[in-house]
């Protein structure tokens, strides 16, 4: 199955003060301000949603074909997602701006400056996924996540017209898009996916009903942080899938997107959805361990314990043979 994840693709540039910002504000001058503060160090850390979840697709033995804009600084983070399996081959490089980047300094009481630059991210809506789809031979699902807004709108219209499947997971990008463009990007959805606050705020903003919603998306999935995920199709029960263990909460970012790489295995792999989201809640606890959303490896063999002591032997049992994972 060959499926094209659409969305942002980012790094975060990380850096922290080892003073407090508030000791240099001069209330008084604000109007003047002009303010540098030495950095102690840097991190920069690779992200962008649609990079995140086509890494975890590509660490469960798949080769998602990553549909994104960036920058020609885009070269190390290609090779790195390219050595993990995904494919880069349609990345728009702008030939203008520089990949979206999110710089962000931290000082000692967390408190936070940060600057985000959308950058090239803005040329994702030149993207056309008809040639993309024909290059890999037909797509069977388009994700379409956060991205420059006339993208996403423009990916969701595309997949319309030319009958693609996809599925909408709008998340960030919802707080910033009105009730009328909401719903373009979720009418027809195959699949809508949100978190429980993002699901809200789709209601709200829409004015549809969760009938409504149920009755324009086939599949809605909507995850509830440490209590688990729901899955609700037409004419069945819905279904909940509680998390799996996680033995050092280390950072939560990210987790959703690897929750819906792993979800995205399963639905690829031919699995009912309880496997495909006990694949994502499993890959999603991986995630949590780590520092940064591409930080972690994963092996088979600890998937698979994950998934057993998670979901049962039968879990695994299923889910075991779809598992390509580079390490055994
Ligand atoms: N504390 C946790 N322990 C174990 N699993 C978790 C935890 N938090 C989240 N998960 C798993 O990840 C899934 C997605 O989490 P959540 O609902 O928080 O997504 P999100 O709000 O979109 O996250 P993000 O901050 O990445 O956008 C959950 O359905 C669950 O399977
Ligand atoms: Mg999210």
């Amino acid at each position: 199955m060959q499926i094209l994840v659409t969305g942002s693709i980012a790094t975060d540039h990380l850096m922290t003060f080892q003073g407090r910002f508030a000791d240099s504000l001069v209330v008084e001058q604000l109007d003047k301000i002009s303010l540098s503060f030495l950095a102690h160090d840097l991190e920069i850390r690779r992200g962008g949603i649609a990079a995140n979840i086509a890494f975890g697709m590509a660490n469960l033995g798949m080769r998602p074909v990553l549909v994104g804009a960036v920058g020609e600084d885009f070269v190390s983070y290609r090779s790195w997602l390219e050595r993990h399996g995904v494919d880069c081959e349609s990345v728009l490089v702008s030939g203008t701006k520089h990949t979206a980047r999110f710089v962000c300094t931290t000082d000692t009481d967390m408190a936070q400056i940060a600057t985000f630059y959308a950058g090239a991210m803005s040329e994702a809506r030149r993207i056309e996924l008809g040639p993309i789809a024909r290059r890999v031979g037909g797509a069977d699902f388009v994700l379409i996540g956060a991205n420059d807004p006339q993208a996403m709108l423009r990916h969701t219209r595309e997949c319309r017209t030319r009958k693609i499947p996809f599925i909408a997971d709008p998340s960030q990008q919802l707080a910033f898009s009105d009730g009328p463009e909401i719903k373009e990007l979720i009418d027809g959805a195959t699949y809508l996916i949100t978190n429980e606050y993002e699901a809200r705020l789709t209601e709200q903003k829409t004015g549809w009903s969760t009938d409504d919603i149920a009755a324009r998306v086939t599949h809605r999935v909507t995850t509830h942080g440490k209590d688990g995920v729901t899955i609700e199709s037409p004419g069945v029960d819905p279904i909940h899938v509680g998390v799996a263990r996680v033995a050092r909460l280390a950072d939560p970012t990210g987790v959703g997107d690897a929750f819906r790489a792993g979800f995205l295995a399963g639905l690829a792999a031919g699995l009912d959805h309880r496997r495909c989201a006990e694949m994502g809640s499993v890959l999603a606890a991986h995630v949590i361990e780590t520092v940064g959303t591409q930080e972690y490896e994963l092996s088979k063999a600890a998937f698979l314990d994950r998934l057993t002591e998670a979901y049962g032997a039968d879990s695994a049992h299923d889910i075991g043979p779809h598992l390509r994972c580079p390490r055994p």
